[in-house]
């Protein structure tokens, strides 16, 4: 009999779809909105295999409505945190990801969101259509260039240290980030290594690429922020739970800190009357990090062969999955 497998969105870019159609029956959640948490449950108790997105919170209690056929997790994305790691082992099913692949994309957008916020370029563009584009004036929208500053990449991984190549031709004159061990990668950009209080304290943009676990969930908190230059710039593209967003609305509202700039935030959609939205000096993106066209196609590619490769008797063939 052909393996089942469930596809939790119904806008699944169609090479990644067609892929698994060839070979498996597909029960598809046909919404362009995260599939509910009573559907899950339903609908995953009798498949193989599960492609899921990270807004789907797979957890102890999915995971024991599936049955023991359930052989493959595959998540569309390179973020892990939406999945319940242990009590997915304990099971023995395989995860699958979607790593390098939108290594690029993300590093690209983390440097587009550091310009707009340094160089203040929503602000300046909503002003513009505002009518407040009175005259060329010296002072109106100034804000720091890249060119001498010190940058502090936290969590130098595949995405943070992409982001320090990007940064270089900039003229940054030192790139500062943290790691458990030192990175032979950081030498081509003269990275040093440092502890997180000196990142904090000297950089004057932060940017955080690191995963989002148990250890660095909320890890910049009001000590964190407080530790930060008054003219420091601050950049999310990883996780908005790695951030205290109380103590980071405190230090916007305060000018603690000078701006900030995030792809993600807590909760996601943020809801209209959002104390973030008030804020001027904050730039923020609907989690859009991996969104290049060619890049989602390729994710939806390498999560249904992730899937594939455990439902023919190979996950030693998956082409990404996580050692558990
Ligand atoms: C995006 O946030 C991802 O984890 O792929
Ligand atoms: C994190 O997942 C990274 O790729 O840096």
């Amino acid at each position: 009999p052909r393996s089942k497998v469930l596809i939790t969105r119904g806008d699944i870019p169609s090479a990644g779809l067609s892929l698994l159609q060839e070979q498996c029956d597909l029960i598809v959640w046909n919404e362009t909105t995260p599939i509910p948490r009573s559907e899950l449950l339903s609908k995953i108790v009798d498949v193989d295999g599960v492609f899921c997105l990270l807004t789907d919170k797979i957890d102890e209690e999915i995971l024991s409505a599936a049955g023991s056929q359930l052989k493959v997790i595959a998540t569309m994305s390179v973020g892990l945190d939406h999945l319940d790691l242990n009590a997915i082992k304990s099971r023995n099913i395989h995860v699958g990801y979607t790593p390098d692949i939108l290594t690029d994309a993300t590093s690209e957008l983390a440097v587009a969101l550091l310009l707009s916020t340094s160089r203040r370029i929503i602000e300046a563009e909503h002003a513009l259509r505002a009518g407040k584009w009175t005259s060329w004036s010296p002072l109106w929208m100034c804000g720091p260039g890249l060119a001498g500053s010190t940058v502090g990449i936290v969590g130098l991984g595949r995405i943070g240290t992409r982001v320090a190549e990007y940064l270089k031709p900039f003229r940054v004159e030192k790139i500062l980030y943290t790691s458990r061990n030192e990175k032979a990668a950081a030498k081509t950009f003269n990275g040093i290594r440092v502890s997180l209080n000196d990142l904090l304290s000297q950089s004057d943009f932060i940017i955080v690429t690191i995963a989002m676990t148990p250890e660095t969930r909320g890890m910049f908190d009001r000590d964190a922020f407080k530790k930060m230059k008054k003219n420091a710039i601050f950049i999310n593209v990883s996780r908005g739970e790695i951030v205290d967003q109380f103590a980071l609305i405190e230090a916007l509202k305060s000018k603690s800190i000078r701006a900030a700039g995030l792809d993600v935030m807590t909760p996601e959609p943020i809801p209209l009357d959002h104390e973030l939205l008030k804020l001027d000096n904050c730039v923020l993106l609907p989690h859009i990090g991996s969104a290049s066209t060619e890049v989602r196609e390729k994710m939806a590619i390498m999560t249904a062969n992730n899937i594939l490769a455990v439902i023919n008797g190979k996950p030693e063939s998956m082409p990404a999955s996580l050692n558990l």
